[in-house]
Parts: C-alpha cells; structure tokens; sequence
C-alpha cells in the first residue's frame, strides 16, 4: 500500500494494552494503516505472554489494516515463538555479523517465513543506540543490492544517519544514501529505525526517497510516560487504574495520530 501510494506506514513500538490501545485509536480516527511491533525482550520474557494477543485481538478488531511484526528478532527461538502468537511480519536482525554471516542468517529466516506468506526484514549496517561513541559505517548501496539479491527480504533496514533513542542533536539523514540504496536494491521498501526525534523535513525528504515504515519507539514511551504522571499528578484523579490510564492511552493515540499524519499514512485506509 505504501509503496503504490508513495507514503510511509508508521511502526510503532508498544509495551503493554495500553500503548496497544492508544496506536489503535489512533489509526481508527485517521483511518491510517499501522504496524504494531514489539521487542524480542518482551517475546522472551512472560510480557510476551500477555502482550501478544492482546495485539492480534486489537488488529482482528480493527476496521483498518493493522500488521502485528517482531522487531529486531535476533533468532529462531523467538521468531518461532512470535510466529506462533500470531505475527504478521518478522524482522531478523544479524546486522552485527559479517555481510556473508547476516545473508546466511537473514536467508535462514526468510525461507522458515515464506511457506507461512511472511515477509522478512533485514538489516544492513547496523543501527545502533544515541548513546554509542560512534556510529557504525553506512548502508553501502552496492552491498544492500546484493543482499537483497541473497536474502529475499521484502523491506530493508538502513543506516543513514539514524539511531535508537532521543538523539542529543537532530539527526541529518542521508537522503541521496536512501535514493541509491533504492536504485541498487531495485526499489525494495526501505525503513527508518530511530524515528523519535527526526526532524520533520528529513521525514519527509526519506520518504519521498523510498523510506515505507519508520520505526517510534522512544516517543511511544514518553507519551505514555507523560500521560501517566499528567494522571497521578491530578488532585481529582481516580484510583481506579483503568480510569486514570485513559489519560496515557489519550497521550499515546495523539503521539500517534501526530506521526500517522507525518508520515502520510492518514485517510490511506
Ligand atoms: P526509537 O526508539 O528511536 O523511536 O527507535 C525505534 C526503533 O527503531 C525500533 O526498532
């Protein structure tokens, strides 16, 4: 759909029913295809557990489309485990391996997803957090080609000035990076991890480049965090968690609603 419509579909990150609820509300009201995605820390911990239906019940519930994906999955036994919770998309992410070891990793994952009609994300060049010392070394268009050629990836992750976290200054993005990146890969959809905090023209210039899901993850926490302390913060506030918890699904879904409009995804449903 992104890709026939020149826009992005936003990815959000979520945690618990909640940041669910609010990501759904939001797409509901702007009539916006989403992609719901969690941590391979929660598929391993028992959040895991709760977390993962609650998603599929939400995107089998909503009038739009909504696709329920593994971020960042580092192997078999958890990508197994969020196949069998009901994921609609899979990232495999062996981008601190050698080009050869992450084709044969990525490659390894792609053919377990495909009988299944599940497209697989990669990973070339590796994204890392704000807090690192320095950043790895760019997507090589070259190299993404033929990883693209070798693995059968349907989307690839990209380094191009990006990061995990709130950056300390804004981020400049490798725009014509994205543009080549898209050349040599034959117009594979591209993604933009560590989309907290990207101005909004480079937003726009990386999609017009070929940028089709960008990653929020950071924000989806402050505005979940922000909503819950606005609630505890209130002398009126209920005690009943379900009631002050609306504030932070209200926080969440206007966050949401902001980065479905940024990224074009609005009225697309
Ligand atoms: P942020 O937390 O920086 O928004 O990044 C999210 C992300 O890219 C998840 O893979």
């Amino acid at each position: 759909m992104a890709e026939k419509g020149g826009y992005c579909i936003p990815a959000f990150n979520v945690y618990n029913t909640e940041t669910v609820m609010g990501v759904i509300d939001a797409a509901e009201e702007q009539r916006a295809p989403v992609i719901i995605q969690i941590y391979p820390r929660l598929i391993n911990e028992e959040v895991g557990f709760y977390i993962a239906p609650a998603v599929v019940a939400a995107a089998r519930r909503a009038s739009v489309p909504v696709c329920f994906h593994l971020d960042h999955g580092a192997g078999i036994p958890e990508i197994s485990r969020t196949l069998y919770w009901g994921a609609t998309g899979i990232m495999r992410d062996a981008s601190t391996e050698s080009f050869e070891d992450n084709v044969r990793l990525t490659r390894e994952i792609v053919e377990l997803c495909a009988p299944l009609g599940i497209g697989v994300e990669g990973e070339l060049g590796h994204i890392g957090s704000v807090n690192d010392d320095k950043m790895e070394e760019f997507t090589d268009p070259f190299e993404a080609g033929e990883f693209v050629r070798k693995t059968g990836v349907c989307c690839l992750a990209v380094l191009v000035g990006n990061a995990h976290g709130h950056y300390k200054k804004p981020p400049k993005i490798d725009i014509e990076r994205i543009r080549a990146i898209r050349e040599t890969t034959g117009g594979i959809p591209l993604v933009l991890h560590g989309g907290s905090g990207i101005p909004d023209a480079e937003v726009k210039a990386a999609i017009a480049a070929g940028i089709r899901k960008m990653n929020i993850g950071t924000d989806v926490c402050c505005a979940f965090a922000d909503g819950t302390k606005a609630a505890l913060d209130d002398p009126k506030r209920s005690i009943g968690i379900d009631v002050f918890m609306k504030r932070a699904i209200a926080s969440v879904k206007a966050l949401a609603v902001e980065k479905i409009k940024l990224v074009g995804a609005d009225g697309k449903a």
